[in-house]
C-alpha cells in the first residue's frame, strides 16, 4: 500500500475535506461505500477528461494510476464476481482474481467468500488458454448456440451459464444465473460494449468512474462504447467524489 495515495472527500459535503489514508485493510473506504447489498451491479471504469475509455496503447494500462487501483482493489473486495466483456479479458490480460492479504481479512468480516470469481461474457469462448485451464478457471457466460460441449470440457460444466440465442447473452438471465450461484454481488469492469448493453438494458445500480487529468484525443471508445442512444438519457445520483493527485473518483446510483 506504500504507493497509494491518500484520498479526500469532496462529496458528500457533510464529509468535504476527510482525508482516507490508505490502510491494509482498507476499513475507511471500504466503510464509504458501505455494505453491498446481496444483489447489486456495480460498473467500475476510467476515462480521461476528453472521455476516452483507453490511451494510444489500446488499453487502460495509459490512463489509470495510483488512485484508481486504490479504489479499484478495494471495489473487487466488496464484490463476489467480476463481470467483464470478451474483449477486455483479451485485451487487459485478465487471470484468476486474487485479492491482497489485507483485503482478504476485510472480506471475511463483510460476510464474503475469499475468492472473488471472474465471469466472462462470450459468444465465441475465444479465450487464452492461460485463462481457460487455469487452475481456477472462469466462470463463461454464453449463449445456447456457442459450442458448449467444448467450452464445458475446458473450464467445467458448473462454469458454462448458456442464456441467450444468436449469439447474444440474455444478460439479464445471465445476471440471475449468477445470483443463483451466490454470486450476486457483481462488478462489471467493461469494456465499454458490455457496459452499454448492461446500462441500457437498466442492469446497472451503481457506476464507479475515475477521471484522469489527461486528455488523450484519438478514435478511444467512451465508457459506453458506441451503441445507440440511450433516449431518454439515464440519470444517476451521486453519492461521492473523491480526490488524489489531480485524479477524481466518483460514485453515482442509477435513480
Ligand atoms: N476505460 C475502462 O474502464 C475500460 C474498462 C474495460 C475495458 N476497456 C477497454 O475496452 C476495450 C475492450 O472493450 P470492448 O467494448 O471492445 O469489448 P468488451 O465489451 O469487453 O467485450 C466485447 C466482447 O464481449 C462479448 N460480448 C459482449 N456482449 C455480449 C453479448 N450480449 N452476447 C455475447 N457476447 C457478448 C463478445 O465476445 P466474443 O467476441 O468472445 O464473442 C464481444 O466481442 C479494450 O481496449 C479495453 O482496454 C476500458
Amino acid at each position: 500500500m506504500t504507493d497509494s495515495p491518500a484520498l479526500d472527500v469532496l462529496l458528500p459535503l457533510d464529509r468535504a475535506g476527510q482525508r482516507l489514508e490508505p490502510r491494509d485493510d482498507e476499513a475507511d473506504l471500504l466503510a464509504l461505500f458501505g455494505p453491498s447489498p446481496a444483489r447489486l451491479v456495480r460498473a467500475n471504469m476510467v476515462a480521461t477528461l476528453d472521455g476516452a475509455g483507453t490511451g494510444a496503447d489500446g488499453v487502460t494500462a495509459s490512463i489509470n494510476g495510483p488512485a484508481d487501483l486504490r479504489v479499484f482493489r478495494a471495489l473487487r473486495a466488496q464484490a463476489e464476481v467480476v463481470l467483464v466483456g470478451a474483449g477486455t479479458a483479451r485485451d487487459e490480460g485478465y487471470r484468476a482474481l486474487d485479492v491482497p492479504v489485507g483485503l482478504a481479512r476485510a472480506r471475511d468480516r463483510l460476510g464474503l467468500p475469499p475468492r472473488i470469481e471472474l465471469a466472462i461474457v462470450t459468444a465465441r469462448g475465444d479465450l487464452p488458454d492461460v485463462l481457460l485451464d487455469a487452475e481456477r478457471p472462469p466462470f463463461l457466460v454464453t449463449t445456447a448456440d456457442a459450442p458448449l460441449d467444448a467450452l464445458r470440457a475446458r473450464v467445467g460444466a458448473d462454469h458454462v451459464l448458456a442464456h441467450g440465442t444468436d449469439g447474444r447473452v440474455d444478460l439479464a438471465a445471465a445476471l440471475e444465473s449468477l445470483a443463483a450461484l451466490g454470486l450476486g454481488r457483481v462488478l462489471a469492469e467493461g469494456g465499454p460494449g458490455l457496459l452499454a448493453q448492461l446500462v441500457a438494458q437498466g442492469l446497472v445500480d451503481e457506476l464507479c468512474l475515475t477521471w484522469s487529468p489527461l486528455l488523450v484525443g484519438g478514435p478511444a471508445p467512451r465508457i459506453l462504447g458506441d451503441g445507440p442512444w440511450l433516449d431518454p438519457a439515464r440519470p444517476l445520483v451521486p453519492v461521492h467524489l473523491l480526490h488524489a493527485d489531480g485524479v477524481l473518483l466518483g460514485r453515482w446510483r442509477a435513480r
